[in-house]
Parts: C-alpha cells; sequence; structure tokens
C-alpha cells in the first residue's frame, strides 16, 4: 500500500505537489471509486489513472532492438535509447537503465529496467549471462582465431587478464558469431581487430535465452519481457 501521491511520483505521473491537482481532476481511480485525497493509502495494481492501469506496477523489465547511430547514455549529445521509451517511464522515481551497454554503432538486444538488483545481477561478472554476437569484418576471419578464443588466453591491449573462453563461429569467411560470458569494454570489436579482422558491422542477437529474432521487434521497437527468464 502506498499514498496516492507517492504512487503519482513514483510511477512518473508527476511530483509530488503536483499530485493534489491530478486527484482533484478526478484523474485517479481505485477499485472503481475516485479518489479525493493524495493521503489516501492505496494497492497500485487496483488504481486507474486516466482509465490506464498503472504501468510495471512490480518494476520495468523491457527489451529494445536497439538501432544503429543511438548512444546507451542519459546525457549525452545525439540519439538516445531513452529516447525510444514513452518519457512518463523515465520519471519513475527509480530510473530506467540499459544492462550493461552496446555502442553506438552496434545494433540489437539491449535491456532497460528501474530495477537496480537486476540490472546488477545481470552485469555482475559472476553471472555469466552469454550473449550473442553476429558480425562482418572488412577482412576474412582466421580460422585459428576459433582455437584461440575458446582456449582463454586472448589478452587485449591495456588488460591484465585474458578474455575468458569464448565460442566463435565463422559463418562465411567475413561474417561471424561470438558467444561471449563477460562484457568488457568494446569486446568484440576489440577481439576482432586483434585477430586481424576488424568488425564492421555487430548486432546482440541474444542474451541468455532471449533471442531478438522471437521478439519480432523492428528497430527502435520495445516489448515488456518476463524477468524470470534470467533467474
Ligand atoms: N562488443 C562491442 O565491441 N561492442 C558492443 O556494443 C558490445 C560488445
Amino acid at each position: 500500500m502506498m499514498r496516492v501521491d507517492a504512487l503519482l511520483s513514483r510511477y512518473g505521473y508527476c511530483s509530488r505537489r503536483e499530485a493534489k491537482g491530478w486527484v482533484n481532476a478526478g484523474r485517479v481511480v481505485c477499485q472503481g471509486v475516485v479518489v479525493k485525497n493524495v493521503n489516501s493509502r492505496v494497492e497500485p495494481k487496483d488504481v486507474l489513472v486516466d482509465g490506464e492501469p498503472v504501468p510495471f506496477v512490480d518494476g520495468l523489465y523491457v527489451a529494445l532492438n536497439k538501432p544503429i547511430g543511438y548512444t546507451c547514455s542519459h546525457d549525452e549529445e545525439g540519439d538516445l535509447v531513452y529516447d525510444l521509451l514513452p518519457a512518463q517511464w523515465l520519471q519513475r522515481g527509480d530510473g530506467v537503465n540499459s544492462v550493461g551497454r552496446l555502442d553506438k554503432e552496434t545494433s540489437g538486444l539491449l535491456l532497460l529496467t528501474d530495477d537496480g538488483a537486476f540490472l546488477h545481477a545481470l552485469t555482475s561478472p559472476k553471472r555469466h549471462v552469454p550473449k550473442v554476437y553476429e558480425f562482418e569484418t572488412e577482412s576474412p576471419i582466421p580460422k585459428d582465431a576459433v582455437a584461440q578464443f575458446a582456449a582463454g588466453t586472448l589478452l587485449l591491449r591495456g588488460e591484465k587478464t585474458p578474455c575468458a573462453p569464448a565460442t566463435l563461429r565463422i559463418v562465411e569467411p567475413c561474417k561471424g558469431e561470438l558467444v561471449l560470458h563477460e562484457g568488457r569494454y568494446h569486446q568484440v570489436r576489440r577481439m576482432m581487430a586483434a585477430v586481424g579482422a576488424p568488425v564492421k558491422l555487430l548486432h546482440r542477437s541474444a542474451i541468455g535465452a532471449l533471442r531478438l529474432d522471437d521478439l519480432k521487434l523492428q528497430p527502435g521497437e520495445w516489448v515488456a519481457i518476463d524477468p524470470a527468464l534470467f533467474k
């Protein structure tokens, strides 16, 4: 149970101060009864605001098909992944953040949430959630990169520990798929550059059991997901 003014600000409708105006205008209904007082305590699941249920009362978990050219940041110049979400979500009390990042020039599956514990659990190096990347390279992928990546011996410039074992599949001479269990800065691009096949196109197609193709999202579209998929 929570106060109506707390609910309206927690879920991004308005500030606590503005809540009175919303309530006085009859915009908030609980179990079929118009709420008269911002101090009333309500169960968020029982509430309609402007006739609609409160979205994601138990936490926001969304998969986005990130287009090329969008940045995973709240405060940079240019197009941001957050511009692709309803503005009200960004006003939610706990904020909305991406689970890890994709480079501006990388497309594909990106998870977004307002649940800090979920975010940290999924990005923790201990979790090893597999992430699948599809890419095209500027020059043919050397066959021995498959064994080198699998062995977990590749040391990237500036790093102290070698990359964890990763599975590389050469699909065509200049096309590959790489499954990573960790998330270092620009990791796919740096690994492929290290074996002499720089990446020119990069796309993330899956995180754990969640495959972007199954979600049928156009670039820029999002869909709610069940966080239990990652338990
Ligand atoms: N590896 C990269 O190089 N870029 C990404 O966006 C993700 C993984």
